[in-house]
């Protein structure tokens, strides 16, 4: 039997309703924030995230699907999405009109990675990106965003790790020094933190060898930002405080990724062990420009949707699923009928089921109490003749009798 591929999953309809709550909240929230959805393709030209990404980050090393087409173009599945945002946005020059774009996303994304408990080759992301401002507090509101939703799903016990990575000089003189540090650890590091150190040191730092991570455990990373980054920083963690967000800064957390500068952060959840993020994200001011664009600041973030929803298992409040009116009839001949009915109701946008299988009236109930209708409509053949059914309120359980034409009133 053909099974689904190693490191994806189908999403039941046991399961589906958790993710509709998710994004249901997500949509709610990110528009009080004043983001707009944008979907772009699952797949892109390889380069732009090997330009954006870095070809020293284990993503476009070791992680991303990348296949030829038939016209001999160099084709990658999507492994994240700032990288098509920022395409899209240039491509399709929104920056035109307004000083702060703010997009936010909903889907699959892909990487070749080793499958384990909340890491798969094909996740989803939920991420939201805010173009066009290095404003300290647009740092502060994207975080508080992240945080708030995190709280408005039941989720609390999350923690807020902070860095910043300075700009593109400071990370330039931090990768310097470091290239000097790591010199005397490199003969205790694996073959590619070898290659790293020369490519980009700070990758070392992100290596998921144990035994390198053991090796470097004792470098101490000391404050090398400018004046300017500095204060950023200082404005960033002042308003995080001021917003009641904790947060602890973490100087060795470098992100995966090679276009970030200045702020970065992680939110990680106790419910998924130590070391994978539900969310993150940072700034990256020199993307765009990098990208053929203005020099336009950003900053971002992504939370992967599987490990939100592990962490969030017993604490997203779900109601069960239900529907508006169950249709039971008391006699088959009437089945027409109540199908008849049963298309009116989900014409005025009701949710309707009714029994298809002669079912007795008592085992009907039981079914729509399993689907926790709100109303049951019973169609009896004495009351039909009268034009009328009988109308019964799942919840206080008081039933009368309704006349066809306003039982739809009624339930409305
Ligand atoms: P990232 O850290 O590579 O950043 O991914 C963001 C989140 O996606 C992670 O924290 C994690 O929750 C989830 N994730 C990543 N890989 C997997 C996987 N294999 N399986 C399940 N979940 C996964 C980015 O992607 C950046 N684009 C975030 C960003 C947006 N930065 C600025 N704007």
């Amino acid at each position: 039997m053909l099974k689904a591929l190693r490191g994806t999953k189908d999403i039941l309809p046991d399961d589906i309703g958790m993710w509709q709550v998710v994004e249901a909240f997500a949509r709610d929230i990110f528009s009080i924030y004043g983001y707009k959805e944008i979907r772009t393709p699952i797949i892109e030209d390889a380069s732009l995230f090997i330009r954006s990404i870095g070809d020293a980050t284990d993503i476009v090393r070791k992680e991303m699907y990348i296949f030829t087409d038939r016209g001999g173009r160099n084709i990658a599945l999507r492994p994240e999405a700032t990288a098509s945002v920022v395409r899209a946005y240039l491509e399709n020059s929104m920056a035109q009109n307004q000083d702060l774009t703010k997009l936010f996303y909903i889907g699959p994304m892909f990487r070749s990675e080793r499958p384990q408990k909340g890491r798969q080759r094909q996740f989803y992301q939920l991420g939201v990106e805010a173009i066009g401002s290095d404003n300290p507090l647009l740092d502060v509101e994207t975080i508080v965003l992240a945080a708030r939703f995190l709280q408005k799903l039941g989720l609390r016990d999350f923690k807020v790790n902070l860095n910043s990575l300075g700009c593109e000089k400071d990370k330039q003189a931090i990768i310097k020094k470091y290239r000097d540090i790591i010199k005397p650890y490199l003969g205790s590091l694996c073959a590619e933190c070898g290659e790293r150190s020369k490519k980009n040191v700070l990758r070392v730092f992100d290596c998921k060898n144990e035994k390198c991570a053991e090796a470097v455990k004792g470098i101490k990373f000391d404050n090398l930002l400018c004046a300017d980054c500095a204060e950023h920083f200082e404005s960033v963690k002042k308003g995080l405080k001021n917003s009641g967000v904790d947060f602890i800064v973490e100087p060795k957390m470098v992100r995966g990724l090679d276009y970030y500068t200045k702020t970065v952060f992680e939110i990680s959840s106790p419910d998924l062990g130590a070391k994978d993020a539900i969310c993150a994200g940072g700034r990256y001011n020199n993307l765009i420009r990098d990208m053929g664009g203005k020099a336009t600041p950003a900053i971002g973030f992504a939370f992967g949707m599987e490990r939100l929803i592990l962490a969030g298992k017993d604490k997203i409040s779900m109601s069960a699923p239900s529907i508006a009116v169950f249709m039971a009839i008391a006699d088959k001949a009437l089945e027409y009928d109540a199908f008849k009915m049963m298309s009116l109701f989900r014409d005025n946008g009701l949710s309707c089921e009714m029994d298809r299988e002669g079912r007795s009236l008592k085992s009907q109930m039981r079914k729509a109490q399993k689907l926790n209708a709100r109303f049951t409509v019973i169609l009896g053949e004495e009351e039909f003749r009268r034009d009328k059914v009988i109308l019964k309120d799942m919840n206080s359980g008081e039933q009368k009798e309704a006349g066809m034409d306003e039982v739809l009133k009624e339930i409305i």
